[in-house]
């Protein structure tokens, strides 16, 4: 196994959690799909062709630990797991209302700086929580533009680990900044969902930031 091939724990069995589950499948990276129930997480990771079952069984070996899971369910979810000192984990969850139409997070605190408090010896990184599971699990392509994962986080190691793996699955990695930038990414999550089921667009969208490829004119 090459020094780049990681362990991979994709913790839930939703939308979120196969989606990554599938496209990771494709990398050479080894991939667990982890759910609350042994049965689920072995049936759903057996539809994709990865191992799975209960996600506590795999933390031990996983090197970077996914939580696609309810935001409302992230503290049990971690406590759950066990032991996660010094690993690199990627939060994907938005702190959503029940019918995902606000934040119940946010301005001052954020689900991804939550995470790294529930989590204080872990490695947090938030990332894939503003692009749609539809999008990943379809492999959807937006012409020659790749999608964007932005992340956030305060390990600048395990970003440059995460920005890694977004890169094996054909997309930029966007890095924000500190943690504290979760504040600013959940807020962009409710954006596309806005657009996606208010809008009507649909979840066929992706956020994307432009760099200009020629220099603005001199204002003098
Ligand atoms: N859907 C999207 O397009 C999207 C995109 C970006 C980010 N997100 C965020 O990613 C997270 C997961 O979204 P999702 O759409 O994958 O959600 P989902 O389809 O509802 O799946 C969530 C999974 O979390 C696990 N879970 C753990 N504890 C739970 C509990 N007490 N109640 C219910 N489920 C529990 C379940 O897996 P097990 O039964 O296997 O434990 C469940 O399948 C959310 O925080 C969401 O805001 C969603």
């Amino acid at each position: 196994m090459s020094a780049s091939t990681l362990t991979l724990l994709i913790v839930g069995t939703g939308n979120v959690g196969r989606a990554l589950a599938k496209r990771f499948a494709k990398t050479s990276h080894r991939v667990f799909l982890g759910s609350r129930d042994d049965d689920t997480g072995r049936r759903a990771a057996k539809e994709l062709g990865v191992r799975g079952g209960a996600a506590t069984s795999f933390v031990a070996e996983a090197d970077v630990i996914f939580l696609a899971v309810p935001f409302v369910n992230l503290s049990e979810t971690l406590d759950g797991l066990g032991n996660i000192d010094g690993k690199t984990i990627v939060d994907c969850t938005n702190p959503l209302t029940s019918d995902y139409m606000q934040l119940t997070v946010g301005h001052s605190d954020s689900a991804g700086e939550t995470c790294q408090r529930l989590a204080p010896r872990s490695k947090v990184v938030k990332a894939f929580n503003a692009i749609f599971a539809e999008v990943v699990s379809a492999e959807m392509s937006f012409g020659a533009m790749a999608p964007q994962v932005f992340l956030a986080g305060d390990d600048a190691e395990s970003k440059l680990r995460v920005a890694s793996l977004v890169r094996d699955i054909g997309y930029d990695a966007v890095d924000t900044g500190g943690m504290e930038c979760a504040r600013y990414l959940e807020p962009l999550a409710e954006l596309i969902i806005q657009l996606a089921y208010v809008q009507g667009q649909g979840t066929v969208i992706t956020p994307v930031i432009l760099t200009a490829s020629s220099p603005p004119p001199s204002s003098h």
